[in-house]
């Protein structure tokens, strides 16, 4: 069953090669993704190669009529030549701990035992899952085991709150949940299943609560419903058929921000995301068989997703997964594990290069680094002094940069440098990978044409990673994403194409911001604000932030007015804060909040954003037109108090 890994197509090495590819995938994708998808194993090859409307109805298939299953693609087709060889090394929270290493072997025989005690639970396929666990080998493999049995895994970064929990178990129908006691970040350590059981409170659909021993916490079991995880895989058996799948069963959803309502549910299904995740991850980062890949994303996001766990699995590399952060016990925490690990292609995110920049070089001097070979960049745009900083002290000069465009939507990277192969420039995406058709679109949505040029950023044509649906509610997939320009997908990025046809990514034209990676809408923060008794009106916009990317600048009208004094002014913050940490979540903590007693709006009522983000933005004489508003002398007054 298992095929040798050179039958896949040859890696595109040179940049002729490079154009050669983009030329052909986009001038018969058919042929090109068939290609692709010939290597994997497949119950029964496909019917079809691309199929359904890519746009408006935004109804795209891939490889339709096929049936596998990607944990067979993952483990099975790799036991007979890379049986004994990494899959997974875990490098712990605390450096003192011992690192656990899986062989592929070992880690098939974990993600089938698992599987068995899924069903054993009554798991089925079809049933969605969520996940809630710390960056752990088990983790994967509950992710895996899902994918086994044809179960649908919703993974949910154990940062977010109860509320936030609730909420995604509630959209995904989810019956099962698998989590932990406790987690470790850095110095800390957060309860887990504690936040579980509040978020249950209002799921009654939740049967069944599969808890991991990590910490060794007293933890408070409730009968008939949660299980722990070590006493249920006692005995088990090591071996489970894969469920064979149709190409378009779903295989994950994963909740991400809009800029409207709560977040979504994006949903990718089987066989158009393992031929992205391979596609893209040995492509970009030039994967080599002794390569040792590090993504330091969580599994909770669509990075940790692709390029922590299947894109590696799929391409049979060996992947690192990191439970810590980056400056704990400090800020050398990173270069220690590269070269503990002897890493080879490195991929973080700029906020983290951003936060280890202003450490002391000694952190980075005291370790030899000679490993790497890649190092990649992604979730927001890369400074150039970042970007320099990362080449010069991380890379040596030596090692190329990947700066990594992409979106949970797209399911892999889009946009990027191939390393040595196509140009990497700082502050530049660079190229589109093969089968990805950028445009830059004006306000009308026409297309921009030639080079040097700025506008909305779409995509053309389908690809197979593409977004398949919003979890249950199809409309909301179509209107966000395929309707506002028929014809094309939209991103809800700005980008400029420079003088050489590099893509530059501007930032969200939406309502979106982007906080060290992570997508917030305003709107849902806003919604989280105005839980809050005392908070009568809010509203939410970025502002440049020198690690973060952008902060959160909270506007807020209370009910009282402007507190009169300082210590009311902080109780109000902090009740304010509070109440968003329990909405969603730490990670979107306002950074500045500022007290008003009115917000700029125009006569018929609607918020001028433009204003606050400018004043945010410590711009305090260009306001633009503001013959509109309804109340000019609010703009004084926010001027006035500004943070
Ligand atoms: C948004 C997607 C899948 C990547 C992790 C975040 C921004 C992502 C880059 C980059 C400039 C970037 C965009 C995009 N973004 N990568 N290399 N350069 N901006 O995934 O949470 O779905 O966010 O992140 O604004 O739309 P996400």
């Amino acid at each position: 069953m298992s095929k040798p890994l050179e039958a896949k197509p040859a890696r595109i090495r040179t940049l002729e090669e490079y154009h050669a590819a983009y030329r052909q995938a986009t001038e018969d994708p058919d042929a090109y993704w068939g290609a692709a998808a010939e290597a994997f194993t497949w119950r029964k090859k496909w019917d079809t190669v691309r199929g359904g409307e890519f746009s408006p109805a935004g109804t795209s298939t891939w490889y339709a009529g096929g049936l596998l299953n990607i944990t067979e693609n993952c483990l099975d087709r790799h036991l007979a030549q890379r049986g004994n060889k990494l899959a997974l090394i875990y490098e712990p929270n605390d450096p003192h701990t011992r690192h656990l290493r899986l062989t592929y072997r070992e880690l098939y025989q974990q993600v089938c035992q698992f599987a068995n005690v899924l069903k054993n639970n009554g798991v089925q396929k079809g049933d969605r899952v969520l996940l809630y666990l710390p960056m752990m080998p088990q983790l994967a493999v509950a992710m895996l085991a899902c994918a086994r049995i044809g179960a649908i895994h919703s993974v949910v970064f154990a940062g977010f709150s109860a509320t936030a929990i609730a909420d995604r178990v509630q959209d995904a129908g989810a019956t099962v949940v698998i989590t932990a006691d406790g987690l470790n970040r850095g110095p800390k350590q957060i309860p887990v299943k504690s936040v579980v059981d509040e978020a249950l409170l209002s799921c009654p659909d939740v049967r069944r609560v599969i808890v991991l021993n990590h910490l060794d916490w007293p933890t408070h079991m409730r009968e008939g419903r949660d299980v722990w995880y070590h006493e249920e895989v006692e005995g088990v058996e090591k071996t489970c058929p894969a469920e064979a799948l149709a190409a378009e069963d779903p295989l994950f959803i994963l909740y991400t921000s809009g800029s409207t309502g709560k977040p979504k549910g994006v949903v990718h299904t089987q066989a158009g995301y393992m031929v992205w995740a391979d596609y893209t991850f040995r492509n970009v980062f030039q994967i080599e068989e002794n390569d040792v890949h590090w993504c330091t994303a969580d599994l909770g996001w669509v990075t940790g997703h692709t390029y922590c766990l299947y894109g590696p699995l799929l391409a049979g590399a060996t992947s690192l997964l990191f439970e810590g952060v980056p400056t704990y016990p400090d800020a050398g925490r990173f270069w220690e594990v590269i070269d503990k690990h002897q890493v080879t292609t490195f991929y973080t995110a700029p906020t983290a290069i951003r936060s280890l920049m202003a450490a002391p070089l000694d952190h980075v001097l005291s370790y030899s680094l000679s490993s790497l070979r890649v190092l990649g960049s992604v979730g927001e745009p890369i400074n150039e002094e970042a970007w320099h900083w990362y080449d010069l002290h991380i890379g040596k000069g030596r090692c190329p940069i990947v700066d990594t465009w992409w979106q949970t939507e797209t399911g892999g990277i889009m946009i990027s440098a191939l390393a040595d192969v196509t140009p990497s420039v700082p502050a530049r995406a660079g190229l589109p990978l093969p089968g990805v058709l950028p445009v830059l679109l004006a306000q009308d949505g026409t297309e921009i044409e030639g080079n040097d040029q700025e506008g909305y950023l779409a995509i053309k044509a389908s690809w197979p990673g593409v977004i398949r649906t919003t979890w249950g509610d199809h409309e909301r997939a179509r209107q966000t994403y395929f309707a506002p320009y028929p014809g094309y997908y939209f991103t809800g990025d700005g980008a400029r194409r420079d003088e050489n046809g590099l893509f530059r990514i501007i930032g969200r034209v939406d309502d979106v911001i982007n906080v060290s990676g992570h997508r917030f809408g305003t709107a849902e923060i806003e919604n989280a604000l105005n839980q809050n008794e005392h908070v009568v009106e809010s509203a939410v916009v970025g502002y440049p932030h020198d690690v973060k990317g952008q902060g959160i600048y909270a506007y807020i009208i209370c009910q009282h007015g402007v507190p009169a004094t300082e210590a009311e002014r902080k109780m109000f913050e902090a009740s304010i804060i509070e109440t968003v940490v329990a909405e969603i979540g730490k990670i979107a903590k306002p950074d500045k909040i500022q007290l008003v007693s009115g917000l700029p709006k125009t006569r018929s009522g609607k918020i001028m954003r433009r204003i606050l983000r400018k004043v945010a933005e410590g711009e305090t004489t260009n306001l633009g037109d503001v013959t509109t508003l309804l109340d000019p002398a609010v703009v004084d007054e926010i001027l006035a108090g500004k943070k």
